[in-house]
């Protein structure tokens, strides 16, 4: 680990004079079916968002994420699209989009849209050509093959939802690959007519004025469906789901997927001040290359290890030290503790440890992603096996894969369906441990009083938004680490246990996570089980 503290200024990394937006603003993710309802169906829409924009204003977050909300069957709930330049009805119309924008502009928060580039619906018109006739104009925008000899799939390939990766079209006697379900056709990139159709769906919202992209299962975008099957992955268990049973070696991080970014990236950069972020899944190997030898592809390669490493002091430092010392000069962090796809932090580290969770996510070098709900310690729903939505769930019931149990509403309030709808929520409403956002908001010691107070911290110190990361090593079970900015400095100290530990900093206290630590200096820390402190050390 390298201790910067005695190096000369000019050594260490110095803040960008001008950091863009997406590098200190927080970007909290919504999942719009789950946000608000405006009109009563049971399911979040974009005047929903647009209502609650204040209580974002209040959070403190910078630019809003919105998972898709275009025309869709919604099988994988929008993440199978079946018109790039719409908006469902379920969600509203193009002009209520307009609406929030402006309305999230005049509040001056960011608007970043969901795009999903490497499969549309079975239903896009685009599909509904392409399996028309073998000599349809649109036949090669899709990825066809003819079946083996003996009738089965080309290749092996497993799709990520655990069924086959190929489906037969008996009308034109070929099959189609589909990476996720099979009503989620796997777009032909190397078709240049599909290409130059999905950047002008770009272009169709940049022009709308949004401020950015999350670019959905990008490392899919090239796949060498001809270079032969996938190899069995020799550490799969049941457990991670039939698609690990092998190991991706020609469906993802294909050579020709840079080449896609890299366009989309020239569409991007052609409007000022937008934002690319890629959903790259992957090892750090995999994803360090999408930010671009030349910083010319993702602004903001999601790198996801953050969520799998267990929740222990040690694994986490050494998660951020690999991290930081594989980023290329110029290339930015982005850091998630929680998504639409996966168990609620809350549940993973324990609901006693959200409040250290959420001071990791919000003073470590990088962009915070924060997904919505876990500024309220939200925690896993149990679902009733009835009301299961997911088709991931559906397919392989049983093994913890489905992910509605991330997906319920924002509990607003405690009124009726917690203030989220009128009618009842397409998924069981569930309330975090400490209760309602409403409840919450009247509580200064709950846990979106303390996200409030963080968030705020972070927009007031360069130290947070954009200074330098340096690990001090203070025993087990605690993370202490100083961020530093020029003059601004100060120190983050974690406790991931349960019992008291001691640190050997001392300081102002400036924030902390449960007992009221005063404003005088203290000349050592002793952290009380499962707290948070961050201090001042001048
Ligand atoms: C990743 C998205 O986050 C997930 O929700 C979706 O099911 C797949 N991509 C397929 O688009």
């Amino acid at each position: 680990m390298t201790d910067t503290t005695d190096m000369p200024a000019a050594t260490r990394p110095a803040a960008q004079a001008t950091p863009a937006w997406w590098q200190t603003a927080v970007i909290y993710q919504i999942y719009p079916r789950s946000f608000q309802d405006s009109d009563g169906d049971g399911i979040g829409d974009l005047a929903g968002i647009e209502s609650r924009l204040d209580e974002l204003v209040a959070l403190g977050v910078g630019a809003i994420w919105i998972s898709p909300f275009f025309p869709s069957p919604m099988v994988d709930f929008g993440y199978d699209v079946s018109d790039y330049c719409g908006v469902d009805p379920m969600f509203g119309t193009l002009a209520d989009f307009d609406r929030m924008l402006a309305a999230a502009h005049t509040r001056g928060l960011k608007v970043i849209l969901d795009f999903v580039p490497c499969h549309s619906s079975h239903e896009h018109p685009w599909f509904v050509e392409s399996r028309a006739s073998r000599d349809n104009p649109k036949r090669d925008w899709y990825i066809w093959r003819d079946a083996k000899p003996d009738g089965s799939p080309p290749n092996n390939w497993i799709g990520e939802f655990g069924g086959p990766a190929w489906t037969w079209d008996d009308t034109t006697g070929q099959y189609y690959l589909n990476v996720f379900l099979s009503e989620q056709p796997a777009l032909n990139w190397a078709n240049p007519d599909l290409r130059a159709a999905m950047l002008d769906a770009m272009r169709f919202w940049l022009d709308r004025g949004v401020d950015g992209f999350r670019v959905d299962a990008i490392i899919f975008a090239a796949p060498d469906v001809d270079g032969g099957d996938h190899p069995p992955n020799p550490d799969w268990i049941p457990a991670m789901g039939l698609a690990r049973s092998q190991l991706q070696t020609r469906s993802a991080h294909q050579p020709g997927v840079f080449d896609v970014v890299r366009d989309m990236r020239r569409v991007t950069d052609s409007y000022p001040d937008r934002v690319l972020i890629g959903e790259t899944s992957g090892t750090l190997d995999d994803v360090i290359p999408y930010y671009g030898a030349d910083m010319d592809l993702f602004h903001l390669p999601f790198y996801f290890a953050m969520l799998s490493t267990p929740w222990r002091a040690d694994a986490l430092a050494d998660f951020i030290v690999r991290y930081e010392a594989a980023l290329p000069e110029g290339a930015w962090p982005t850091l998630v503790l929680g998504n639409h796809d996966i168990s609620r932090i809350a549940s993973r580290a324990g609901v006693a440890q959200a409040r250290v969770a959420l001071t990791l996510l919000l003073t470590l070098r990088g962009t915070p992603v924060l997904y919505q709900g876990d500024e309220l310690g939200m925690d896993n729903a149990s679902i009733p096996p009835d009301r299961v939505q997911d088709p991931w769930e559906r397919r392989v019931p049983g093994l913890g894969l489905g992910r509605d149990p991330v997906r319920t509403p924002m509990p607003w309030t405690d009124g009726d369906n917690g203030g989220f709808s009128t009618a009842e929520p397409w998924l069981p409403l569930h309330l975090p441990p400490e209760g309602s956002a409403a409840r919450q908001e009247t509580d200064p010691g709950s846990m979106l009083s303390f996200a409030r107070r963080l968030i705020a911290l972070r927009r007031d110190r360069p130290a947070l938004s954009q200074g330098d990361y340096r690990q001090i090593d203070a025993g087990p079970d605690v993370m202490v680490y100083e961020r530093r900015c020029g003059d601004d400095r100060l120190v983050v100290c974690l406790n991931l246990s349960d019992a008291p530990r001691a640190v050997p900093v001392g300081g102002r206290p400036l924030l902390w996570t449960h007992k009221d630590r005063g404003a005088a200096a203290i000349p050592s820390l002793g952290l009380d089980p499962h707290e948070a402190v961050i201090l001042d050390p001048a």
